[in-house]
C-alpha cells in the first residue's frame, strides 16, 4: 500500500504551490489589466480588497509548502552535491516569493503590479527547478 503521509504531503506542497504561484500568476496577468481599466479610486478599493483577502491564503500556502517540502528532504536522504546545489538555489528563489508575496498583500501597495511579475517569473523557475529535482539524485 502507498505510503498515505508521503501522499498527503505532496498534496499539500503541490496544493501549496498552486495557490501561492497560481494566484500571484492570475492576478499579475488576468486581475491587473482588468483593475487597471477601472477609475483610479475603484481600482485601488478592489485591489486593496483582493490583497486583504488573499493574504490568509498566502500564509497557509506558505506553511504547507514549508512543512510538506522539510518532509521531503527528511524522507528523501543522500542525494549528490548536484542536487543540494539546485535545491539551495530553490529555496531561495522561494524565500524571494515568500517575501513578496507578504508584502503584496499589503494595503495602497503602489509598486504591487511589478511586484508581481517578479513572483511570477521566480514561481516558474522554481516549478522548472522542482521538475529538474524530482528527476535528479
Ligand atoms: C513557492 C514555494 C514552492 C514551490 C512553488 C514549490 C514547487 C515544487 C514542485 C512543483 C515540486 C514537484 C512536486 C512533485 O513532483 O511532487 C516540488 C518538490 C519539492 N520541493 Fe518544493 N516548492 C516550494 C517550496 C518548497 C520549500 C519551502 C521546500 C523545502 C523546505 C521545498 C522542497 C521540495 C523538495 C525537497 C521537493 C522534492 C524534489 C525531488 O523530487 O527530489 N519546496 N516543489
Amino acid at each position: 500500500m502507498p505510503d498515505v503521509l508521503t501522499i498527503i504531503m505532496r498534496w499539500l506542497h503541490i496544493s501549496s504551490m498552486a495557490t501561492l504561484v497560481g494566484g500571484i500568476l492570475y492576478a499579475r496577468l488576468v486581475m491587473a489589466p482588468a483593475i487597471a481599466a477601472l477609475s483610479p479610486e475603484s481600482g485601488k478599493a478592489l485591489n486593496n480588497r483582493a490583497a486583504a483577502a488573499y493574504r490568509p491564503l498566502v500564509i497557509a500556502a506558505m506553511i504547507g509548502s514549508i512543512m510538506s517540502g522539510i518532509y521531503r528532504i527528511l524522507i528523501t536522504p543522500g542525494h549528490t552535491v548536484r542536487y543540494h546545489v539546485l535545491l539551495g538555489i530553490k529555496l531561495l528563489l522561494v524565500l524571494h516569493v515568500f517575501a513578496v508575496a507578504l508584502v503584496i498583500c499589503k494595503p495602497d501597495n503602489p509598486r504591487r503590479t511589478r511586484m508581481m511579475t517578479g513572483v511570477v517569473i521566480s514561481g516558474l523557475c522554481i516549478i522548472a527547478i522542482s521538475a529538474w529535482l524530482s528527476r535528479i539524485f
